[in-house]
C-alpha cells in the first residue's frame, strides 16, 4: 500500500577531508535535505563525524528510495552500507525535514567509539543501533 511508512538506517565512510569545508558541506547537505525532504515527506536524523555519516530516513517505500539513491551518488561520501530497511508504523523524526545531531563532546566520544569498533564493517553494526544512538539525542537535534 502506498501509505505504508518505511524506515532505512544507514553508514557510511566520510570523505569530507578538509576540516575548513566541513561546516560548509553540512549546510550545503542540510539545506538539500531541507528543501527535497519536505516534498517528498522523507522525514529523519543525520549524524557524523571526521569519520563516518548515519542516516535514518523515514516514509512512503519510493521516496526513501529515491532520495538514498541521489544520496549514494554523493561523493561527500562513500562506502555506503545499509544497515536496516523496515517497515514502521510512525515516524519517530516527524517534525524534521532532517534532524542534525550536531557535535558535542559526548557525542563525539560515543560516536567516536562506534566508529572504532564498526571499523564500517556493517557486520559488526545494526540498524537499532544506530537509530537508538539518534533517537537518544533526539532532544538535542536542531530543527533544520
Ligand atoms: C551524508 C549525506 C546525507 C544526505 N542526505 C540527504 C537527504 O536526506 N535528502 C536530500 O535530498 N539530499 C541529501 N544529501 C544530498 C544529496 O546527496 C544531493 O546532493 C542532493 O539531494 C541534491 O539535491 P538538489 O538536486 O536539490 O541540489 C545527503 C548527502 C550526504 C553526503
Amino acid at each position: 500500500m502506498d501509505n505504508m511508512l518505511y524506515r532505512l538506517v544507514y553508514m557510511s565512510r566520510n570523505n569530507i577531508t578538509d576540516d575548513d569545508k566541513l561546516q560548509e558541506e553540512i549546510s550545503d547537505i542540510l539545506d538539500a535535505s531541507q528543501r527535497n525532504n519536505r516534498q517528498a515527506e522523507v522525514t529523519g536524523a543525520l549524524m557524523f563525524n571526521t569519520g563516518c555519516f548515519a542516516q535514518v530516513l523515514e516514509g512512503p517505500h519510493d521516496k526513501i528510495q529515491d532520495t538514498f539513491e541521489r544520496i549514494q551518488c554523493d561523493p561527500r561520501h562513500s562506502h555506503v552500507s545499509v544497515l536496516a530497511f523496515d517497515r514502521i508504523d510512525a515516524r519517530l523524526f516527524s517534525d524534521w525535514d532532517m534532524a542534525f545531531v550536531g557535535q558535542n563532546a559526548q557525542r563525539i566520544e560515543q560516536f567516536a567509539r562506534f566508529n572504532e569498533k564498526s571499523g564500517f564493517d556493517a557486520a559488526v553494526f545494526d540498524g537499532d543501533t544506530v537509530y537508538q544512538l539518534l533517537r537518544m539525542h533526539l532532544e538535542e537535534a536542531e530543527r533544520v
